[in-house]
């Protein structure tokens, strides 16, 4: 067991390699695409900062001789410094490492490209640092994702890395809609409409496992618990009217649109059609027949007496009795005898104590 092989150690080496690799291939896409929503974080709260300083000033009023001496507040440097300060939560390793790798570009775009090229995002992540794509675009190249950029996916579906320089390009479909363009329907669902480049699904009829319209004469198939009748329409099929019933002895069957269910019979019944006791097949035993409803059967009221031993006393129960011996007398044994009195009860316990070595006699 302990000789490992050199071509085992070897073929541990490049397994482990391998998945090292394999790894690395996946967190690299997921960094691009999580590079991208930082910088989308960033450009959206730079927006928001823009907003927020838009009323101010340098503090305590511009007066004049700033005005001319400073220039405006409104294209300052220092209102750019209040805005790239609110850009990142201090928590955020990507977001600050981000922002100050690329401070340069946010004076840059400030002094220079903001007139014409007012939207940072597309200036700032998807042209200067191209880590995100126009949207309906994906991949190192921005390349469109499957079904074109214009309506990714026939927009019946989530294109892989869309926006950001990760992912595939490939569809995740929306509930309803499969294949690589989103365009077929799952089993369940049928084509309302369709053509090259459009497609609506819309769900069968409750009784169809696949289908071609809404109803359920239009199934191509019958769910489970669901038949074709005459008129090659789905219809219900009652479980319970089957031979035999599907449920146990002590059940009974409900038949439900498309499946049954088996409920306990109430306990007065031996084998029941419904629920409760007056819809018993026949009574369980120690209940009798009354009028249509199975009740207890007092045994201790009976003819012949059912506890016979001397001093014993019935009971009666749901479904059953008890013989208990009468008062002043307890059972030993399978007798009631007369229950002791206390000075006899302690000669009666005095064997006990002679297992202890110690013990008062
Ligand atoms: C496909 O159908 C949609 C919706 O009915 C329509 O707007 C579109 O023009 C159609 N496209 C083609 C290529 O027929």
């Amino acid at each position: 067991m302990l000789s490992t092989g050199p071509e085992l150690r070897l073929l541990r080496l490049v397994s482990c390699l391998t998945l090292v690799l394999l790894c690395q291939v996946t967190d690299a896409k997921k960094d691009l695409k999580s590079a991208c929503n930082t910088c989308r974080q960033i450009t959206e709260n730079f927006n928001k900062g823009f907003e927020r300083t838009a009323n101010q000033n340098f503090g305590g009023g511009n007066t004049a001789w700033e005005e001319r001496k400073l220039s405006k507040y409104e294209t300052s440097e220092i209102r750019l410094m209040e805005i790239v300060e609110g850009l990142c939560d201090s928590s955020s390793f990507e977001c600050n490492h981000m922002v100050e790798e690329h401070e340069e570009h946010f004076e840059t775009w400030w002094f220079k490209r903001k007139t014409k090229h007012p939207d940072l995002h597309k200036w700032f992540c998807i042209e200067t640092i191209k880590v995100c794509c126009p949207k309906g675009t994906f991949g190192p190249d921005c390349n469109a994702c499957v079904g074109g950029s214009e309506r990714p996916c026939h927009g019946n579906g989530a294109c892989d890395g869309d926006g950001t320089r990760g992912g595939n390009g490939k569809c995740s479909c929306h509930h309803g809609y499969t294949g690589e363009f989103c365009l077929d329907c799952i089993d369940g669902y049928f084509n309302e409409v369709r053509n090259d480049s459009f497609s609506l699904c819309t769900e069968c009829h409750s009784s169809c496992k696949t289908c071609t319209g809404a109803t359920n004469q239009d199934c191509d198939e019958c769910k489970e618990g669901w038949e074709e009748d005459d008129q090659g329409a789905c219809v219900d099929v009652n479980e319970c009217s089957k031979d035999p019933v599907p449920c146990k002895e002590d059940q009974y069957c409900l038949n439900t649109e498309g499946s049954y269910f088996c409920k306990a019979c109430d306990t007065v019944c031996s084998g029941c059609t419904g629920a409760g006791p007056d819809n018993c097949q026949a009574c369980a035993s120690g209940y009798q027949d009354t009028e249509g409803t199975c009740t207890d059967v007092d045994e201790c009221s009976q003819s012949e007496p059912v506890c016979t031993k001397e001093h014993q006393e019935c009971v009666n129960n749901q479904g059953s009795y008890t013989c208990i011996c009468s008062e002043g007398y307890e059972e030993r044994d399978g007798e009631c005898v007369q229950t002791q009195q206390p000075d006899t009860a302690e000669e009666s316990e005095a064997p006990e104590t002679t297992a202890s070595p110690h013990g008062e006699l």
